[in-house]
């Protein structure tokens, strides 16, 4: 339990809010990610297919990353935070520009790009350097290193911690997500019923689940003017233009 005293916010974001920042997202376009297809780099049988190829491509995904800076919406959502409101972000990306805008409570439901791991053991995990990730670099049981991302068709280790925090949202904020990928489309059935959820996305209209009221703007016209709203009152209420 935290020792926050202020109202809860849970915010759960997809690449929609990097987008602004330059970085692609994944269902926007022709259906490539970064000119891949998915299954050719995001998926453990790609990896042990052709790990020179995925490690190429998630090196190039970390260069982006860290060329991109936080945009309007991440860091009205830190800012948020600090001024007295508890926000728990729970991000789909692997990008740590919410940490960069300051956001100190950030769970990655996909992994980091900026971190490798062990083939062998998902513990195993390291900062990664300028250099990327090499094959013959080793863990220290003497295993491949590999991106610690989550790819297509494996476990989301951190989905039970994720439904516990948004179990307890007084409201719940979900930005640039198509809600397109289980589990983490199911973790809005974990929050309160009495907790408002909102989505911004400029399709929200036609991605909207059954209970969460639509914003249909991109992530850096939507997200400061209800950081605003929030700062304003002192309270996650509504507003009245949603
Ligand atoms: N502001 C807000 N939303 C935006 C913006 C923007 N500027 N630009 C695009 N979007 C929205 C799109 O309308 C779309 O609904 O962002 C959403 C992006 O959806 P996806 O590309 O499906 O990304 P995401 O939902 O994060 O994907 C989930 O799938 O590929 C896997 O593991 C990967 O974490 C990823 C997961």
């Amino acid at each position: 339990m935290s020792e926050h005293q202020g109202p809860h916010l849970v915010v759960l974001t997809g690449a929609g809010i990097s987008a602004e920042s330059g970085l692609k997202t994944f269902r926007d376009g022709d259906g490539l990610w970064e000119n891949h297809r998915v299954q050719d780099v995001a998926t453990p049988e790609a990896f042990a297919r052709d790990p020179e190829t995925v490690l190429r491509f998630y090196d190039a995904r970390r260069e982006q990353t860290r060329q991109a800076t936080p945009n309007a919406a991440h860091r009205a959502l830190a800012e948020l935070e600090q001024a007295g409101f508890q926000v728990s972000v729970i991000t789909q990306n692997i990008d740590d520009l919410h940490e960069r805008a300051g956001s100190r409570d950030v769970l990655h439901l996909h992994g980091e790009i900026l971190m490798s791991r062990s083939s062998a053991d998902p513990n195993l995990r390291y900062p990664v350097g300028r250099k990327g990730i090499r094959l013959g670099d080793l863990c220290d049981k003497g295993s491949q290193l590999r991106p610690d991302v989550v790819w297509f068709g494996e476990p989301v280790p951190r989905y039970a911690q994720a439904c516990e925090i948004v179990a307890e949202a007084d409201l719940v904020l979900v930005v640039g997500t198509s809600l397109a990928v289980m589990p983490a489309a199911m973790l809005l059935d974990q929050a309160p019923i009495e907790a408002p959820c909102l989505l911004v996305d400029p399709q929200a209209e036609s991605l909207v689940p059954r209970g969460v009221r639509a914003i249909s703007q991109l992530a850096s016209q939507g997200v400061p003017p209800l950081v605003e709203h929030w700062r304003q009152a002192g309270a996650l209420w509504v507003p009245d233009w949603v």
